[in-house]
């Protein structure tokens, strides 16, 4: 336990007249003039003018009763006792910066803990973001929690994540959001279907079509049945499927066409043995936000989390787009067959 009742020693006592009379400035000038051997170039260092730094290091010098520059020469060099003092100056801004650093980590740069939640689709790009992060904060511990949109919304509520990922931020709970990146949503089916070799096919008839959906509850289920309710149309659901993975099967497998975020087929590409079709109203444009309760306090972890994913967003764009684009490829490549 801490003796709060003694008095706090030093080795020796502290020189009074410096504690009361130098600046954190004059050292930091004088130091700069030390090691820079020159008036100039300290001023330089400093932005100051010259004059300011020969005035500050004239108080200083009055301040320890001795010559502590001599100016003989080109060179300012330090006399006997300005050595002594430039030493104790440069432990004492050693130790601060020490501080500095052991501060930072106390805030929990370089260790701590990072609770990310994101929306199912999310998968397909968080942990990539995520595994750029430890790289570049290695001591940082990650916990990444893949969620659909209610369990988000009740893990929100319970405040027990640091950040969130999510398709649509939600009315019904108190968050700050940021959209960050793209979710362009798409109909897709198996290679083989008829439909891969039309264009500007009608949403009359996609819903012709067996369809393959998402649970309810699901954001892309949420915005491609919004679509279809704006033109009073109604898809013809044949089997609801709680997982991106598993509705890529399924239409592999010629059970029906789907709407997927383009994001679900980034590791197979336009090579892969799904195409997009040609639907009007599509892509549907959507975004990625990034969220955290409104009334966090967000740890520095957190908050540099948020930045960086935030700057990962123009890359991801660059992404989504040149996939689409090599889809556009290959699609008009086998219509000229
Ligand atoms: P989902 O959400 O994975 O729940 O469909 C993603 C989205 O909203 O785009």
């Amino acid at each position: 336990m801490f003796d709060k009742s003694a008095p706090i020693r030093f080795k020796g006592d502290l020189p009074d007249y410096l504690i009361r009379h130098t600046t954190f400035r004059q050292m930091q000038i004088f130091e700069a003039i030390v090691r820079l051997g020159s008036f100039t170039r300290a001023a330089e260092e400093l932005f100051l003018t010259q004059p300011t730094v020969s005035t500050q290091l004239k108080k200083l010098t009055d301040v320890v009763g001795l010559t502590l520059i001599d100016q003989a020469g080109r060179h300012a060099k330090p006399t006997e006792v300005g050595e002594e003092l430039y030493h104790t100056i440069r432990n004492i801004f050693d130790t601060l910066s020490d501080l500095d650093t052991r501060i930072a980590s106390l805030k929990g740069l370089s260790r701590g803990r990072l609770r990310l939640c994101v929306i199912t689709t999310a998968k397909y790009f968080a942990p990539e973001i995520l595994g750029e992060f430890c790289r570049e904060y290695s001591g940082i511990d990650v916990s990444l929690k893949v969620s659909n949109r209610e369990s988000i919304l009740e893990r929100i509520n319970n405040n027990e994540d640091d950040i969130y990922i999510l398709g649509q931020p939600p009315e019904e709970v108190n968050i700050d959001t940021y959209s960050f990146a793209p979710n362009p949503l798409v109909v897709i089916a198996s290679r083989s279907h008829p439909l891969c070799k039309e264009s500007n096919i009608t949403l009359e008839r996609i819903a012709q079509e067996p369809f393959i959906s998402r649970e309810e509850g699901s954001g892309i289920r949420i915005a491609a049945m919004k679509l279809f309710a704006q033109h009073q149309i109604a898809p013809n659901i044949r089997m609801e499927l709680g997982s991106n993975e598993a509705i890529k099967h399924a239409v592999v497998g010629d059970l029906g066409v789907a709407v997927l975020s383009l994001h679900s087929l980034s590791l197979e590409g336009a090579q892969g043995p799904v195409d997009l079709l040609d639907v009007e109203h599509f892509p549907i444009k959507r975004n990625w936000y990034l969220a955290h309760a409104k009334d966090k306090a967000l740890s520095v972890i957190a908050k540099t989390f948020l930045d960086f994913a935030k700057s990962r967003g123009p890359a991801i764009r660059i992404q989504m787009e040149s996939l689409y684009a090599e889809f556009v490829q290959c699609h008009e490549g086998r219509q000229e067959k």
